[in-house]
């Protein structure tokens, strides 16, 4: 007995070293963790047990059974983050560069089916070569055997994907399907097809980095949510981001405890300018309303005339999607509808309500955005928001335009509360336009056009540039004072609490891809 487990413990002992000290040196070298220290910051100190430790690959081709190491490149295992149970794998760069073989595949099944099972998060940390060159298909057999788990775990429990080295090739398709990505800078990328084929097939010249690093993804692509400038800030954000998310679609995100108090915040009767073409950081009425400190900017970089996020609400996981005045006039366009529909459809599938803060001028007109599908990828935003069954309030601050005013978690497609400032202006266009349209034979044969024009603009702006014709039609719920957003909010959000609304059966929807 005590042989077998002096034996068992040298073999633990093997695999704790991964490919070996000086394959962990080189790991350090480059300024990342190995595998075991990630999963060690990652998770609640002392909560990992690992599962599939001496697992070995079974290949024999190219002198591959002389070269085994225990785990086959991939720590698996479960542990808790803030108490709450979550399955992980690392894989491990310092184990034929992290590349994945059949078995490394089986392992990371076997978390996900856990997890899945078990309703409990999954977080993947990618550090990998790719396929394992020496294993042909069976590799390819194992990165379909991922995929195919992502799909059909997709909105039953969150999968977090952190790219902390290389990603390539269809490997990148694991963390394309789940929740969220985060990408730490300078020493992770991901790309389909690497600078060598890139140049051998475009003759373009191009970096890995900038092909494919968390900035050409997190500003150009979308492709990351996020982005860490190294591995501790991005086990770091891993952790804040789970926080904000239920356990599974059955679960709710556990509230944080909050005395409700005056709620009063006066700060926010002043971010709207006087002038309505003046631009406003919208991250500041968030911030004005929401619990100090909380806000989880999620797409920061990419789009950014919408603003996505989470953040709390007394207490509460909130998603908030909001148009952003300071980029563009808060303008939807490809990108900002396709990034606001995702983030929608995330926290619908996790029971997450959702915070609408609206000012947007319409959609941003061009070729460039008609050819590149504005109709299909606009229609995915009112798709979303129309679908989703969770909570949803809509607080329109400044403008609400045109289709984009039906687009925003309009009480149209399925809103429940509908405030706005009186600072709001719902109509079909600005008043300035909409005037030169209709009344331009008036205009045109006054003596003084751009008098009678601004006679005609005072004269729409006085009928439709406010809230209370859309609230006289019961549109908009209540025109508020902004002093009292907050706590308006907390008291509606508090009301929908136990909100159940359900979609007509079918087998799923087709949302305009
Ligand atoms: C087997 C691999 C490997 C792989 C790296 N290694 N990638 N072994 N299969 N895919 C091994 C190396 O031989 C080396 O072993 C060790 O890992 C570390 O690699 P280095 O090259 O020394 O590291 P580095 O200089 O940091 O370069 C990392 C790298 C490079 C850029 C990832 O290793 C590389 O280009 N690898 C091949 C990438 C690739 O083409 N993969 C297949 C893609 S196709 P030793 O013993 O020397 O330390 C694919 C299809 C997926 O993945 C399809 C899914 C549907």
């Amino acid at each position: 007995m005590k042989e077998k487990n002096k034996a068992l413990n040298e073999k633990k002992a093997l695999a704790q070293l991964g490919g070996g000290q000086a394959r962990i040196d080189k790991q350090h070298a480059k300024g990342k963790l190995t595998a075991r220290e990630r999963i060690h910051f990652l998770l609640d100190d002392k909560s990992f047990e690992e599962v599939g430790m001496l697992v070995t690959h079974r290949s024999t081709d190219f002198g591959m059974e002389k070269q085994k190491f225990y785990g086959d490149g991939v720590v698996t295992g479960y542990g808790t983050i803030n108490n709450r149970l979550v399955f992980v794998f690392a894989q491990d760069f310092t184990v034929f560069g992290g590349s994945l073989s059949e078995t490394h595949a089986e392992k990371i099944c076997k978390i996900m089916d856990l997890a899945a099972q078990n309703g409990a998060p999954l977080i993947g940390l990618n550090d990998s070569g790719g396929a394992r060159i020496q294993e042909g298909v069976k590799s390819l057999g194992g990165y379909a055997d991922i995929f195919y788990r992502n799909v059909r775990f997709s909105g039953v429990i969150p999968q977090l994907s952190a790219i902390m080295g290389p990603c390539a090739g269809g490997a990148v398709y694991s963390p394309a399907m789940t929740d969220f990505t985060i990408m730490v800078e300078n020493s992770s990328y991901m790309f389909v097809t690497g600078p060598n084929v890139v140049k051998t097939v475009t003759n373009e010249t191009v970096t890995a980095e900038e092909l494919g690093g968390a900035s050409a993804h997190s500003v150009k692509s979308g492709v990351t949510h996020l982005t860490a400038a190294n591995d501790i800030d991005c086990l770091e954000k891993l952790k804040r981001l789970l926080a904000f998310l239920p356990q599974n679609s059955n679960e709710k995100t556990p509230d944080l405890p909050y005395e409700i108090g005056e709620e009063y915040r006066e700060e926010l009767a002043t971010i709207v300018p006087e002038s309505a073409n003046q631009p406003y950081d919208m991250r500041e009425v968030i911030e004005g309303i929401m619990d100090e400190d909380s806000f989880l900017e999620v797409h920061p970089d990419f789009a950014e005339n919408i603003v996505v996020g989470f953040a709390r609400l007394a207490g509460r996981s909130v998603g908030i999607v909001a148009n952003q005045p300071i980029s563009l006039a808060g303008v939807l366009d490809v990108n900002s509808s396709r990034k606001g529909a995702r983030f929608v459809r995330t926290c619908d599938c996790f029971n997450i309500p959702l915070l609408v803060l609206v000012d947007v001028p319409g959609f941003l007109p061009g070729t460039d955005q008609e050819w590149n599908g504005i109709i299909t990828n606009g229609a995915k935003l009112l798709y979303a928001f129309s679908e989703a069954t969770v909570p949803r309030i809509t607080l329109i601050t400044r403008k609400a335009y045109g289709g984009a005013y039906d687009v925003m978690n309009s009480k149209h497609i399925g809103a429940d509360l509908n405030f706005a400032w009186p600072t709001a202006e719902i109509a079909v266009m600005g008043a300035k336009g909409a005037s030169e349209i209709i009344f331009r034979k008036e205009i045109g044969s006054a003596d003084d056009p751009a008098a009678k024009l601004a006679e005609k603009e005072a004269e729409y702006a006085e009928k439709f540039a406010n809230p209370f014709s859309a609230t006289e039609r019961g549109f908009i719920d209540e025109v508020i004072d902004p002093t009292l957003s907050r706590r308006k909010l907390i008291k509606a959000f508090a009301m929908l609490k136990k909100k159940v609304d359900t979609l007509p059966n079918k087998k799923h929807g087709n949302i305009p891809l």
